[in-house]
């Protein structure tokens, strides 16, 4: 549905450089994207846990989760992910002006529609992270049992098997967790993270 011709946007008095200010560290989405059982929510697990011990201000958005609550009326098509992805682009937007540091996991298998939350917010605000492990690992792993159900021919269009993911060519970080601890991949993510300013 078009938006409606009628609304207007009210700025608040309170902006997000006021709310940086106030946590006294910047703002942005960290956004994993890999495929299932890449490690993605583990590392953003571990990756907030040790950023709220450091002092700063965190939310986490995880696929699983959201598909409980907010986007429940979704599948896994192509046009259900595409929405998927960008109702969670909007989420990670308001919460960067909320003055968080956003940790974003989800597959969002596709490029245009990460592309396009990148674009959605300011430079230097949208840090994607590839967490990158073959299928073949992510298979062994198969921490919820999902490919074994794939295989047995259960679930359909299921991403790396019958649906597709497109690797980011450019992305901020990679993280290779077929090689690569937990705690290696945090270290990496928190080491960019203040390398770039985001943490003092
Ligand atoms: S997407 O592609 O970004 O819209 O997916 P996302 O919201 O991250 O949800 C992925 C989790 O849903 C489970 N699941 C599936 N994944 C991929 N394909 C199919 N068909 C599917 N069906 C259910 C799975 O547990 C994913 O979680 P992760 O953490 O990635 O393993």
């Amino acid at each position: 549905m078009a938006k409606s011709k009628n609304i207007k946007w009210h700025h608040s008095k309170v902006t997000k450089e006021h709310r940086r200010q106030l946590n006294n560290h910047k703002s942005a989405v960290v956004w994993f994207t890999g495929l299932s059982g890449s490690g993605k929510s583990t590392i953003s697990v571990e990756l907030e846990k040790q950023l709220h011990t450091m002092g700063i201000r965190t939310y986490r958005l995880d696929g699983d989760n959201i598909r409980h609550g907010l986007n429940k009326n979704l599948g896994f098509s192509p046009e259900d992910r595409k929405e998927n992805i960008r109702r969670i682009g909007e989420v990670s937007k308001l919460m960067v002006e909320a003055g968080l540091v956003t940790l974003s996991a989800f597959i969002s298998p596709f490029r245009q529609d990460r592309d396009e939350i990148r674009n959605l917010l300011d430079d230097n605000e949208f840090i994607e992270v590839f967490v990158d492990a073959s299928l073949e690992t992510c298979e062994s792993r198969d921490p919820k049992g999902l490919y074994k159900k794939v295989r047995a021919g259960e679930i359909k269009e299921f991403t790396g098997i019958d649906a597709p993911y497109e690797a980011p060519v450019t992305p901020e970080i990679t993280v290779d967790t077929n090689k690569l601890s937990i705690e290696e991949s945090v270290r990496t993510i928190i080491s960019y993270l203040k390398t770039k300013g985001y943490l003092k």
